[in-house]
């Protein structure tokens, strides 16, 4: 079991910033990644979608032996996981906005956080800020339209530049000191939002704190590969957006088009 692959998934190409930092940590591990582009963006789908689609998005990864799937999506843990978990017998680390450390470090008591709508409606998050807001404003906002750029390569338009200034300009009036990304695909924006936020607001994105929690999970089930040799690592989308996933990526990784 311990070579066999972990799965991650996500609603498109945005989780491999999640992949990123897990191969970073763990680069003797073998991975497969699940980009569900075609029904990409999940965020504004019910729940019940949601669930549907990432429970076959984990059958496709189980079926292909992953020992541990990361289900690198907000969106799909904030509605989904608590049915994965209860519905298949391999463990699951997932990802959810990170509030804690932006409210328990906050100077100015405003914290940002950009997520989806699924996201921020869902009872998984509304529970967390319950647990952390006291004392602190909470601004946040729904990336409308911003996965569909990223998933069509157009992280650099003028576009995107003109919703990421409209999402931010509360957030600024607020004076947020915080700005959490509650959404896979943003940490590719960073770039962006530099240029619009003030240097002394700093942004969170949740994939380091994934990482170790995907060590420790392996660790506790005497599952991490203890594998010296190269690693191997398999991309799929479904939809007609490999080359945008292989920029994405930076290097020379095999991602291919799967009809799934
Ligand atoms: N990467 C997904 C997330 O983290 C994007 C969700 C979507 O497809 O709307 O929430």
């Amino acid at each position: 079991m311990k070579k066999h692959p972990i799965g991650l998934f996500d609603s498109g190409v945005g989780g491999t910033s999640i992949w990123k930092a897990i191969n970073t940590l763990l680069p003797n591990e073998n991975t497969i990644y699940l980009a569900d582009s075609k029904h990409a963006p999940y965020g504004p789908k019910g729940e019940a979608k949601i669930i549907e689609l990432s429970i076959k998005n984990t059958e496709f990864l189980l079926s292909e032996g992953c020992k541990l799937i990361v289900v690198a999506c907000n969106t799909a843990t904030t509605n989904a996981i608590k049915v994965l978990r209860e519905r298949f017998n391999v463990p699951f680390i997932g990802i959810e906005p990170a509030i804690k450390p932006a409210a328990l470090q906050t100077k100015t008591k405003a914290i940002g956080v950009l997520a989806t709508k699924g996201t921020l409606s869902s009872h998984l998050f509304h529970r967390t800020t319950d647990l952390y807001s006291n004392g602190i404003t909470i601004i946040e906002r729904v990336g409308e339209g911003i996965v569909p750029l990223v998933e069509s390569g157009n992280i650099e338009s003028k576009i995107m530049q003109d919703l990421l200034k409209r999402y931010m300009e509360p957030m600024l009036k607020a004076n947020i000191d915080y700005l959490v990304l509650g959404c896979t695909h943003y940490p590719y924006l960073i770039p962006q939002l530099t240029k619009i936020l003030p240097q002394h607001i700093k942004i969170i994105d949740s994939g380091e704190a994934v990482a170790k929690q995907t060590k420790a999970i392996l660790e506790t089930n005497q599952l991490l590969s203890l594998s010296k040799t190269n690693a191997s690592h398999q991309f799929y989308t479904n939809a007609n957006n490999v080359s945008v996933m292989a920029d994405l990526l930076a290097g020379d990784f095999n991602v291919s088009y799967l009809d799934f």
